[in-house]
């Protein structure tokens, strides 16, 4: 089956939202330093461009989690592919993410970050489809609340493919 990708965010677009985004989180963190957990692998190309604009101390951690296959539909499955390499007890934590969609996956994850003690523990999207929500996720930072499409691009892939997109576009099958 034949595909187009139609633009729906520019890169210029995207860029300036990422910039606002990370003088806030700037603000808001003031004082003190934010460990950015990156949920792979669509969380890591905004992860890499909002820590750049964060002026706080930052550090890092990644972790994999699994909720789709190669289809467009969520499983509700969530799995743990690969957990967190450090600790995050007493940390002010903020977790990065492409899309928050039916909110299940990030959901399961927030809960069980939360009872592993961080100081602060937060959520910022790239995209959020606010109409597909299944379970009530409470997002703290929002880069585009986006209509009831199939996205890729900047980290998003359709059957891992497109992930590497400067921008972020509707799939359309042909
Ligand atoms: P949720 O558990 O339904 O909120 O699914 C979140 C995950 O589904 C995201 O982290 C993405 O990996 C994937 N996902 C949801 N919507 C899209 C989309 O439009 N394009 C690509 N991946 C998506
Ligand atoms: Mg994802």
């Amino acid at each position: 089956m034949a595909e187009k990708v139609r633009v729906l965010l520019t890169e210029q677009e995207v860029d300036e939202r990422i910039q606002a985004i990370g003088e806030q989180i700037s603000k808001d963190y003031a004082g003190r330093q934010v460990h950015l957990i990156c949920v792979l692998k669509g969380g890591s190309f905004f992860m890499c461009e909002l820590a750049k604009r964060i002026t706080v101390p930052v550090s890092l951690d990644f972790m994999s989690v699994s909720s789709y296959g190669s289809e467009t539909k969520s499983s509700g499955v969530v799995k743990i592919v690969k957990d967190l390499d450090e600790s995050i007890k007493g940390k002010d934590v903020l977790v990065v993410e492409d899309i928050v969609d039916s909110g299940r996956t990030l959901s399961y994850l927030m809960d069980m970050l939360k009872d592993r003690d961080p100081a602060s523990l937060r959520l910022c999207t790239l995209l959020d489809k606010p109409e597909r929500r299944v379970v009530d996720v409470n997002v703290d930072y929002t880069g585009f609340q986006i209509p009831d499409e199939f996205v890729v691009g900047y980290g998003l892939d359709y059957d891992q493919r497109y992930r590497n997109l400067p921008y972020i576009g509707i799939i359309e099958f042909e």
